[in-house]
């Protein structure tokens, strides 16, 4: 069987784990988000109070990690995760890091052979020679009114303003670092998620279909 990749990239909240999710049920594709990887990473930080400013820390408890779960958790969800996240995913060791982790999440699922991989740098850097390879494009206020109605509805409390100020400012960090910064790959389909989910996966369905 033909080894399959299709990478999605995009700014945070722009919907991807959506969008992966519905692929991957629709093209039996097994997934994978790495924002879990970098989040679950940011939580053994945190635990062991290793010193997130101090790179020298950083390397070494990266050297004593042996097992990373890849399981998403309401631990590893909270706004405190998410900015811990942001700021280790600057370092090249970090980076270096998760991406060993999707080379092996893949080669060691080799009966599975068909795969969608989420994140900010899959398509331009991870697997670049993806066979199909998706950037998501939300506007900063959609996408801010979407995760204030998801919080809501599940009984958080939320600030709207401070939603769209944290969204912008993890754009920023995404875009401005300079390790494997968030930019549309070269050879990426632009998708827009502006309007209904079901105009987002049409567009979608349509390239899987050549594929
Ligand atoms: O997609 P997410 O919000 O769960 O990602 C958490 C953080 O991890 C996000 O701030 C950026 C970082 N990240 C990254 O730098 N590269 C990836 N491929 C995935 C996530």
């Amino acid at each position: 069987m033909k080894r399959i990749i299709v990478t999605i990239d995009g700014p945070a909240a722009s919907g991807k784990e959506k969008i992966s999710k519905y692929i991957s049920k629709k093209w039996k594709l097994k997934h994978l988000d790495s924002g879990i990887l970098y989040r679950q990473l940011a939580l053994i930080f945190l635990k062991n109070k290793v010193d997130i400013k101090n790179i020298k820390q950083v390397k070494k408890k990266l050297l004593e990690i042996d097992n990373v779960s890849f399981k998403k958790s309401r631990e590893i969800r909270t706004q405190m995760i998410s900015d811990l996240s942001s700021k280790i995913a600057v370092y090249n060791c970090v980076r270096v890091f998760v991406n060993k982790l999707q080379y092996d999440f893949v080669n060691k699922n080799k009966k599975t052979q068909r795969f969608v991989i989420d994140g900010r740098d899959i398509g331009s850097v991870v697997f670049k020679n993806a066979d199909l390879k998706l950037y998501i494009e939300v506007n900063a206020e959609i996408r801010a009114k979407r995760r204030y109605k998801q919080l809501i509805d599940s009984g958080e409390k939320s600030i709207y303003p401070k939603i769209l100020r944290d969204i912008k400012l993890r754009d920023k960090k995404d875009k401005l670092r300079k390790n494997s910064p968030l930019i549309i790959p070269k050879g990426a389909y632009i998708i827009d998620n502006n309007s209904s989910f079901k105009s987002t996966v049409n567009q979608i369905n349509k390239l899987l279909q050549k594929i």
